[in-house]
């Protein structure tokens, strides 16, 4: 028996209900949860490393066992709106190294905790807040997942090209975090602008919009997002954003579960948000992994068990995969 509880941290923002609701499961399976607010040292709260003790505000947290990470610091360039435009603050460069510096140092530290053993969920290098869609894209290739048609450039004439082949295409950020959109006449007209930076443009899929939450070994939700209308991408429909978003369980075929499971451990994920298109005529076209998808809104419409999962993966009771 050991004499204290085993301890595991969370590591977010102090109004993340998922981060509360994984906490309060952390508990009921019998272990001590340490938030560990992800704003601490912009705050300005102490948190030290003392001759490899890590200390955040006074409590010891070098030897935490099992981490939920809700995401990864990442400096950004430091940017206010003004006068409808975003402008960059006058002290950008300080700004901007300042928070490099802070997430070097969180990186660091959950670089040392993996080393250690601890559970990580996810680890500091799959757990990322940057996206890398074309890598993922070619793990899913390589344990057989069906993805659309895909072209990653910032050629203007391989876009045409692409376009005049697989006709109804779609673009969206190598890194994600914006709304897919299509890829019109008038979109075609302004592709000087991918010669800046490459761009995904992919095949457009129709069907329904599932997301599979995979906990190591198991799918614990796997559900169609159900909508009135028909959007491109999902998040773009108010229903959607209003909260009013319906969810239908789905039941996947074993060969879809073997490709999930294959693709997170190719990503290096031991909990994955797996989004996949489901075509009338029964296919199943892989999008993307999320490290740290949102789920609770389907936790609490169909009582799936997520938050739970996440708990007993960070304890250690429920293997990683
Ligand atoms: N090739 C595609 N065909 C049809 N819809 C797509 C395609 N790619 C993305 N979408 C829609 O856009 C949404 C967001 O794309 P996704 O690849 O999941 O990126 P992210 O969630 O990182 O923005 C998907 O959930 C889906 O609804
Ligand atoms: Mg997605």
């Amino acid at each position: 028996m050991r004499k204290t509880p085993l301890r595991v941290g969370l590591f977010g923002t102090d109004d993340d209900l998922q981060l509360h609701a994984v906490a309060k499961e952390v508990r009921a399976l019998g272990a001590e949860d340490l938030l560990l607010r992800a704003d601490a040292l912009e705050a300005g709260l102490p948190v030290s490393e003392l001759d490899g003790r890590m200390l955040y505000r006074g409590v010891d947290v070098t030897d935490v066992e099992g981490f939920y990470l809700r995401g990864i610091p990442a400096a950004y360039a430091p940017f206010m709106e003004k006068d409808d435009e975003l402008v960059l603050y006058e002290d950008w460069f300080e700004r901007y190294m300042q928070e490099r510096e802070r997430a070097s140092f969180y990186v660091a530290w959950l670089l040392e905790l993996q080393r250690r053993g601890a559970r990580l969920v996810n680890g500091p290098t799959a757990a990322s807040v940057l996206q890398y869609k074309p890598f993922q894209l070619n793990v899913l290739r390589s344990v057989g997942a069906r993805v659309p048609r895909t072209l990653i450039s910032n050629d203007p004439d391989a876009v045409r090209a692409f376009h005049a082949e697989v006709k109804h295409v779609i673009y969206k950020p190598v890194t994600g975090g914006a709304v897919t959109r299509s890829l019109d006449d008038e979109t075609l007209e302004q592709l000087e602008a991918v010669r800046a930076a490459p761009v995904i443009f992919q095949e457009r899929i129709v069907g329904d919009d599932l997301r599979v939450m995979l906990a190591g070994n198991d799918i614990v939700s796997s559900v169609a997002i159900r909508t009135p209308s028909q959007h491109l991408d999902f998040r773009a429909d108010p229903v959607y954003s209003g909260g009013d978003a319906s969810y239908e369980p789905v039941e996947l075929p074993e060969a879809v579960v073997n490709q999930c499971r294959a693709a997170a451990r190719g990503c290096s994920l031991v909990f994955a948000g797996i989004d996949i298109k489901r075509t009338s005529d029964g296919e199943w076209v892989f999008l993307e992994l999320n490290s740290s998808p949102i789920y609770l809104d389907v936790e609490y419409k169909l009582g799936h068990p997520i938050s739970r999962a996440i708990a007993e993966l960070i304890v250690g009771v429920r293997p990683m995969g």
